[in-house]
């Protein structure tokens, strides 16, 4: 068992020890294994693993995936799968998994916990929309809970296309259907730059580590 496996049960362990005494039911998912995740998610490397890699029409780079949460990336991979997130490439990818490969790959694709830093200080000042951002993506854009997505040193032009998409009804997420909702054109396009500007925790999945097992 690789040292990444026995670090992520020491970290399960503490989940299912704390969901032990949560009063809401803890939710049942099991861990991934990362290993075969690597192996699944070779196809993918060829837009993540390219560091500014674009979507075309419309045009923005493709999202970073390492150094965000598996727990997160899992939710996402079932959105475009089940259509809440519509993307028609996003959907054909996502529809060749099982839930099984999800959670591999989600492992595999999120690498190490990122820990936000004790004395982390923001890039710049936030912009007055993000007021109501921070109790869940943090002021120095690191998510506060692994279900909260990091958006520290994410594409801006990403950024812009996620929140127009919740706006506009293209990503359905009750939650962030409800705050995009509010915002305006110019509040994007400041929220983008700002959270892309923070110090990065979000990278292109490294080819290097591609066949290293
Ligand atoms: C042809 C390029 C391409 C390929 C191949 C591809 N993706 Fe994507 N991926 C994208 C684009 C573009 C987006 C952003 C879609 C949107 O606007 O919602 C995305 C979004 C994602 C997201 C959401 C990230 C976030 O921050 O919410 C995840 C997770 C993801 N891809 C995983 C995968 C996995 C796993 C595979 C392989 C099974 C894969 N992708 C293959 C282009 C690609
Ligand atoms: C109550 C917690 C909460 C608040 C407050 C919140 N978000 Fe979110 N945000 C989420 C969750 C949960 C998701 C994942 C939704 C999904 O699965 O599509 C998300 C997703 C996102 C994404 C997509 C990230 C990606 O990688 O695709 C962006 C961008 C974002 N939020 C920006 C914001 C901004 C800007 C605000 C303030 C206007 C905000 N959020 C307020 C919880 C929150």
């Amino acid at each position: 068992m690789s040292k990444f496996s026995v670090a992520r049960l020491g970290a399960l362990a503490v989940l299912c020890w704390v969901g032990l005494f949560a009063t809401a039911p803890a939710s049942a998912q099991t861990s991934g294994d990362a290993a075969r995740g690597e192996r699944l998610a070779y196809t993918c490397l060829g837009c993540h693993g390219i560091p500014n890699y674009k979507n075309a029409y419309p045009v923005y780079r493709v999202p970073k995936l390492r150094g965000q949460s598996a727990e997160y990336l899992v939710s996402a991979l079932q959105a475009y799968r089940s259509g809440e997130r519509s993307h028609g490439t996003m959907h054909a990818n996502a529809s060749s998994l099982n839930d099984q490969d999800i959670l591999d790959v989600a492992a595999y694709l999120a690498g190490p916990a990122v820990k936000p830093a004790a004395d982390a200080k923001p890039v710049g000042t936030p912009p007055a929309a993000a007021a109501v951002c921070v109790s869940c993506h943090g002021t120095d854009g690191i998510g506060i809970t692994p279900q909260y997505p990091s958006l520290a040193g994410q594409h801006d032009d990403y950024l812009v296309r996620a929140l127009t998409d919740y706006k506009k009804g293209g990503r359905k997420n009750a939650i962030m259907a409800g705050f995009a909702a509010q915002l305006t054109a110019n509040d994007i396009d400041q929220l983008a730059a700002y959270y892309s500007r923070q110090r990065s925790v979000l990278a292109a999945i490294p080819k290097n580590a591609f066949g290293k097992r």
